[in-house]
């Protein structure tokens, strides 16, 4: 388990482990939504799992996955998680066009890709790079957006940021 190899301790590692915390309750938050026991709407809900879901994967393909995706070895593994990330927005498109059939899938299809990475690629990538592709890495990727994140969170009122 990535938990106990120590990557998290890599900063850039450590911020997208924890933007997937956020991606993950944001997601639980949907899928509560959807079965009535969370008081938000599906649409709300599902705006803010997007929310938290593509500045991330687009930070990941920028910084991380551009440098590991030059080796060879990586490529391939790479793209495959990028057309997860492209699937995983034409899932939520589809709920937000009201198929909300699909949020159990699309949660299930999050957590395992999520799993992907960090207990595949992650890592791999703490193995594999070394201090100036970290460096590069870090300056390709965007600030996160976490600390001051201006858009609306359903989940204020029972966790703090
Ligand atoms: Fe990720």
């Amino acid at each position: 388990m990535c938990s106990y190899c120590g990557c998290r301790s890599i900063s850039l590692i450590g911020r997208f482990m924890d933007e997937h915390e956020d991606i993950v309750n944001a997601a639980g938050i949907l899928q509560r939504a959807a079965d009535g026991t969370d008081p938000h709407g599906v649409r709300e809900a599902l705006d803010h799992a997007i929310a938290h879901l593509h500045p991330h994967t687009s930070a990941e393909e920028l910084g991380l996955f551009g440098v590991l995706r030059r080796n060879p070895d990586f490529t391939d593994h790479v793209d495959a998680l990028c057309a997860e990330h492209a699937a995983l927005d034409a899932l939520a498109e589809r709920i937000r066009d009201g198929e909300t059939a699909l949020i159990d899938r699309f949660v299930v299809e999050l957590r395992d890709h999520i799993d992907k990475e960090e207990n595949g690629l992650f890592p791999a990538a703490a193995i594999e790079m070394d201090g100036p592709d970290w460096e590069e890495a870090i300056t390709l990727t965007p600030v996160a957006i976490r600390a001051d994140d201006p858009h609306s969170h359903p989940h204020d009122d029972v966790r703090s940021h």
